[in-house]
């Protein structure tokens, strides 16, 4: 699946067909540069599921926790950037939250690769010159 944001006005549409393609699954790794807009993408996310508190990036904790109001479900938002140890990631019990069954989008992935479940979803995210940004997974 492709899809192309425009411009940030385009964001509500394109987290809508997102969660439209979803399915069963609950854990996302989102790759992309810093300033891809991986943090702004998942807050469209959890705007379009019902999250009503602010979705802000989780810079000071490895994970923020969000709840729809409109389903009543948890959302987990991980930013693993700053982990310097995977043993941080042990330490916050990350196992808990990647198989409770609770939709789980991730920041840098990567720096936590031997811990993802293996039905994770990629998602890939890139700025194109244009400034448009092109999700794909
Ligand atoms: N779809 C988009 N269209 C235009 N600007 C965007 C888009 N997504 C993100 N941005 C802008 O890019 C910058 C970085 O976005 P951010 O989501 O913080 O990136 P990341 O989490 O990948 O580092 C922000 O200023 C944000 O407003
Ligand atoms: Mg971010």
């Amino acid at each position: 699946m492709d899809i192309r944001i425009a411009s940030p006005a385009e964001l509500p549409a394109a987290a809508r067909r997102f969660i439209e393609a979803m399915g069963e699954h609950t854990l996302f790794a989102f790759y992309g540069k810093m300033g891809a807009g991986k943090t702004t993408f998942i807050k469209a996310l959890c705007e379009a599921l019902g999250v009503e508190d602010p979705v802000t990036s989780p810079t000071f904790a490895l994970v923020n926790e969000y709840r729809s109001a409109t389903t009543g479900e948890l959302i987990y938002h991980f930013d693993f950037y700053r982990i310097k140890k995977l043993e941080e990631v042990y330490d916050m019990g990350y196992e808990d939250y990647f198989y409770s069954g609770a939709l789980c989008f991730i920041e840098w992935p990567e720096l936590v690769e031997d811990l993802l479940p293996g039905d994770a979803v990629r998602v890939d995210i890139v700025e194109e010159a244009d400034g448009s940004r092109r999700l794909t997974f």
